[in-house]
């Protein structure tokens, strides 16, 4: 059994699909915690599921290592598995990355390596692009710049705002997280190889 914990930044809705998920006996993995980096929305969902949560405000540390030393501190008193960035809306320094390498992956509402950074949707209605889409990546030093696990296009239709648009990303991104999980799980996906 695969053991994760999730990160989060803001309403958790993915994070909610992979509790979800986690409730059939058959997946594969279990979410034994989950974290944020304020009093995110989407820590309800862990707590309406009974699974522990943890919360490391950076306004609460010196600089950005001392908070990603806590937040490190916290991830790894859960010896998880995989670690699982799903909405965690901060960048995280090299040796928070080198600490769970190749463990960490992120999901992202855009076709990597297209539309990286915090505003993907925005800017790819911006970019007036025809097809954006969903990536689960394996997190590296740069900005959404490692290792593709998996992706899919997603259509923009005319009218679409960031709101309309991210809504139709979202179950895509859903999808594919889970998918991730079962395969790293099963081993079909070895992080180390991608
Ligand atoms: C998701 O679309 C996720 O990919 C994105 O934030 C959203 C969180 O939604 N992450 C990034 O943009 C990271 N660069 P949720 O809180 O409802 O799961």
């Amino acid at each position: 059994m695969l053991s994760l914990v999730v990160l989060i930044s803001g309403g958790g809705s993915n994070l909610r699909a992979l509790l979800e998920a986690s409730q059939d006996a058959e997946f594969p993995a279990r979410v034994v915690a989950v974290g944020a980096d304020r009093p995110a929305d989407g820590l309800i969902h862990a707590e309406e599921y009974g699974v522990p949560t943890f919360s490391v405000a950076m306004s609460n540390f010196a600089d950005r290592d001392a908070w990603a030393d806590e937040l490190l501190t916290q991830v790894l008193a859960w010896n998880p598995d995989l670690v699982v960035l799903s909405g965690f809306m901060k960048l995280l320094p090299p040796t928070f990355v080198a600490a769970l390498a190749p463990n960490l992956i992120n999901t992202h509402p855009a076709y990597l390596p297209e539309f990286p950074g915090a505003h993907a949707v925005r800017d790819a209605i911006e970019a007036g692009v025809a097809e954006t889409g969903a990536s689960v990546i394996v997190v590296d030093n740069g900005v959404d710049s490692g290792p593709i696990i998996s992706q899919e296009r997603v259509p923009v239709k005319p009218g679409d705002t960031e709101a309309t648009l991210h809504e139709r990303i979202k179950p895509v991104e859903r999808r594919l997280v889970i998918q991730a999980v079962l395969d790293i799980a099963n081993s079909h996906i070895t992080l180390k190889d991608i």
